[in-house]
């Protein structure tokens, strides 16, 4: 049985490329049962950014409601908030205290931000280290990530690593898995999907929202008469995702018959969205209107996740002689 943890960022609402590229095949693999899956929300390393408390509380509110949303099964999956689980704040000043100074100065998340270093506070510069306590604190085994976490994760097995060759074992040494494979969901605009472009389709939304995000996907101006080629069309790109491949053949041919307009394809791609994540929207709302039933979900996951937290914890201290 191999342990399998990831973190999500709690960046408020999960959009249809998170869901596609991030939420279901998380789901999926949790449901493997060669996996014990861990998967938590990352709140402490959004302070780094978000200094509201109730943007917080809604971000954490809104991104673990879409997990629930979306089929993940407290009962089975550790599933929990950061920063329910102190123990990560206290592993992190450990490793801190072994953590090479130009290790920090050269990640790419770091020099990214790096030009304007009077907006940069410290936590965003040791946010490497937190991740490395986050999977470190758990004994994760294999640790699936973006490719864009890829450098978090060999800064982890460094620090691991050498903390294991001064103090003899004490951390196990955590796999990346970097998932290449991962098909990047074009957004509305037809660049990669993302909250950071503006450009999302958000499935949680109440449908008169989610319709106009639908109708205002771009397309060319091609008259509603002509022929129209599906492959180089937004909406197919999307409704393609979603659908059957026989209803992905009935309207590839309905473009290309003519008389067939773009506001057509889009209200056939709001209704396919509405089909397949209706039940995901209800229980969505559910989980908004009954916050607690989210934090009851978390506070399980924190109470499992609890006992491997501190015995690590306790393998540290006695190590370093606290
Ligand atoms: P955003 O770009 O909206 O800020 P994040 O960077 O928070 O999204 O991504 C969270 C997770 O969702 C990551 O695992 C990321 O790979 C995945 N993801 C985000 N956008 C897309 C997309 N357009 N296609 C596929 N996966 C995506
Ligand atoms: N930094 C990760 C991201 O931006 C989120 C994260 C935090 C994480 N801690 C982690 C991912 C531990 C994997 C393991 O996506």
């Amino acid at each position: 049985m191999a342990r399998v943890l990831t973190g999500i960022q709690s960046s408020g609402r999960q959009h249809l490329g998170n869901i596609l590229g991030a939420i279901l095949p998380a789901i999926e693999m949790s449901n493997d049962p060669k996996n014990e899956a861990y998967l938590f929300i990352a709140d402490l390393h959004s302070l780094t950014t978000v200094k509201d408390a109730k943007q917080r509380k809604d971000n954490l509110i809104a991104t673990a409601a879409a997990w629930l949303a979306c089929g993940l099964n407290p009962n089975k999956v550790v599933f929990y908030a950061q920063s329910h689980l102190p123990e990560c704040t206290e592993l992190t000043w450990y490793l801190n205290c072994f953590t090479p100074y130009p290790m920090l100065a050269n990640a790419h998340s770091f020099k990214d931000k790096s030009n304007n270093l009077s907006d940069v506070n410290a936590g965003l510069f040791d946010y490497p280290v937190l991740m490395a306590s986050d999977i470190l604190l758990y004994d994760a085994d294999i640790v699936p990530v973006g490719k864009d976490q890829k450098q978090h994760l060999e800064i982890t097995r460094d620090l691991a690593s050498s903390f294991n060759h001064q103090y003899g074992d004490t951390f196990v040494l955590p796999e990346s898995k970097i998932s290449e494979s991962v098909m990047t969901i074009p957004g509305t605009d037809g660049r990669k999907m993302s909250k950071s472009y503006g450009n999302v389709v958000d499935v949680f939304l109440p449908k008169k929202q989610l319709k106009k995000q639908v109708m205002g996907i771009q397309t060319d101006s091609t008259p509603l008469e002509d022929p129209k080629d599906p492959n180089t069309c937004n909406v197919f790109a999307l409704y393609k995702l979603l659908a059957t491949d026989e209803q992905a053949k009935q309207l590839a041919e309905k473009y290309r018959g003519g008389n067939f307009g773009y506001g057509h394809a889009k209200t056939a791609l709001l209704e396919l969205i509405l089909e397949e994540f209706g039940s995901a929207r209800e229980k969505f709302d559910h989980y908004i209107e009954n916050p607690e039933e989210v934090f009851s979900a978390l506070k399980m996951g924190a109470e499992k996740a609890r006992p491997v937290a501190q015995a690590t914890l306790n393998r540290v201290r006695n190590k370093l002689g606290f």
